[in-house]
């Protein structure tokens, strides 16, 4: 039996533009109108169909939402703030709080308003400023219905599909990686910008984005003392396999991917949220089963991830972990071994608060568009009709019974 504390939050986690739909001004509907990421549309139509889609939430057992606002639908000009917008997010964040669900609300979820893309986007001198004011803006407005808010999400992710892989915008390469394979498909050159100063931005563009959330927090403080702030920040995990040089080599990858950042916010986080996809045995050549991404499957591995932030002594609560899984065939083994890898870690006294898998709904994922199916729910892009997969009963038993009860 694998218990968690009273009052654990489980639930699952989804992201403004990869499922809301009818998005059209932000840097990644622009580029899918000139052809360089797959089109969104209506994706899963979730900024009508939230309601019907938290009662199944709720039916599943959640007791936790984390999910994040469209900065282009709150701010749709520079320093315009659009009423109407916020209007729809009290009312979502309403309809969770009618069911009992706790959000988890994340501000910034990879997409730039268009205007802000067109104008610099995160390189823009003033972004940390921008973004704490809109950052401001909406806790100001929100802070009533929701006690819990996440200035951004993944900041290396952002730096590394964007700067060094050219897989997002602004869909810029390090030319000397090309055919390198690093987590995705090779990309289609003459698509992308060669970044020859990739490897300097790698460290800017994050101090960039540390200092966005530093600013966030200090402003979001101001306005509501109470309300809880954390950046979401993605753990790689780099192990050893004995060898001194790979204890160097993990050494240098878990400090420049993951410490080196979290040690510029640590102090501007009251809580900190991690996801975890990825572990890398350096110099291993162990073989892992893949999941539909072609990513290792590794869930145990969510327990050396926790392990590695808990010299922060934080709470944590886990904003992601889930795999692609068109089939449902290996879905409800990879929830229960990410459980009891937070079980474990919770018992080596990291204090973890909660777990949202990735995600609630089938969505638009990046760059691979809608093929890829990381769904608690399986949506029909068709009809957009819902149907709730076998594996996410299995997690709803763990979600009441509060843990792994066999
Ligand atoms: C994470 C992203 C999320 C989703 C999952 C599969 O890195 O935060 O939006 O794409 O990967």
């Amino acid at each position: 039996m694998k218990k968690f504390p009273e009052g654990f939050h489980w639930g699952a986690a989804t992201a403004s533009y990869q499922v809301e739909g009818g998005i059209e001004n932000n840097d990644w509907a622009e580029a899918a109108k000139q052809g360089t990421v797959p089109l969104c549309g209506q994706a899963c139509d979730h900024f009508n169909r939230y309601e019907a889609d938290f009662d199944i939430a709720k039916s599943l057992g959640h007791n936790a939402h984390r999910l994040s606002l469209e900065w282009a639908r709150i701010e749709p000009e520079e320093g315009q703030f659009d009423q109407e917008a916020i209007l729809h997010y009290r009312r979502v964040l309403q309809a969770l709080e009618a069911r009992g669900i706790e959000p988890y609300v994340t501000l910034w979820h990879w997409t730039l308003p268009t205007w802000l893309a067109l104008s610099g986007g995160i390189e823009r001198k003033d972004f940390s400023a921008v973004f704490a004011r809109y950052a401001s803006f909406v806790v100001n407005e929100l802070h009533t219905e929701a006690r819990h808010f996440s200035t951004l999400n993944e900041p290396y992710s952002i730096i590394i599909n964007g700067w060094l892989q050219g897989e997002f915008p602004p869909f810029k390469r390090f030319p000397l990686l090309d055919g390198f394979k690093i987590t995705g498909d090779d990309v289609d050159s003459k698509k992308t910008k060669p970044e020859w100063l990739a490897p300097i931005k790698y460290f800017t563009l994050a101090n960039i984005l540390a200092r966005a959330h530093n600013e966030a927090y200090s402003a979001i403080k101001k306005i509501s003392p109470n309300t809880k702030v954390s950046i979401v920040f993605q753990i790689h995990v780099f192990n050893d396999s004995g060898s001194l040089y790979s204890k160097i080599i993990s050494y240098f990858e878990n400090w420049h991917r993951n410490h080196r950042f979290l040690r510029m916010v640590i102090n501007q986080c009251d809580v900190l949220g991690i996801n975890y996809y990825f572990s890398s045995d350096v110099g291993s050549k162990k073989v892992y089963p893949k999941t539909d991404m072609g990513w290792d499957s590794r869930p145990e591995g969510i327990y050396e991830a926790l392990m590695l932030v808990k010299r922060y002594q934080k709470p944590i609560f886990v904003a992601e972990a889930g795999c692609a899984d068109a089939g449902d065939s290996f879905r409800a083994d990879y929830i229960k071994a990410t459980v009891e890898g937070i079980c474990r870690a919770i018992l080596a006294g990291v204090k973890v608060e909660g777990f949202m898998y990735w995600s609630l709904l089938d969505n638009y994922e990046w760059a691979y568009g809608f093929a890829k199916r990381f769904g608690l729910v399986a949506i029909n892009y068709a009809t957009q009709e819902r149907s709730i997969r076998p594996s996410a009963y299995v997690y709803k038993k763990i979600c009441e019974d509060n843990g792994i009860v066999e």
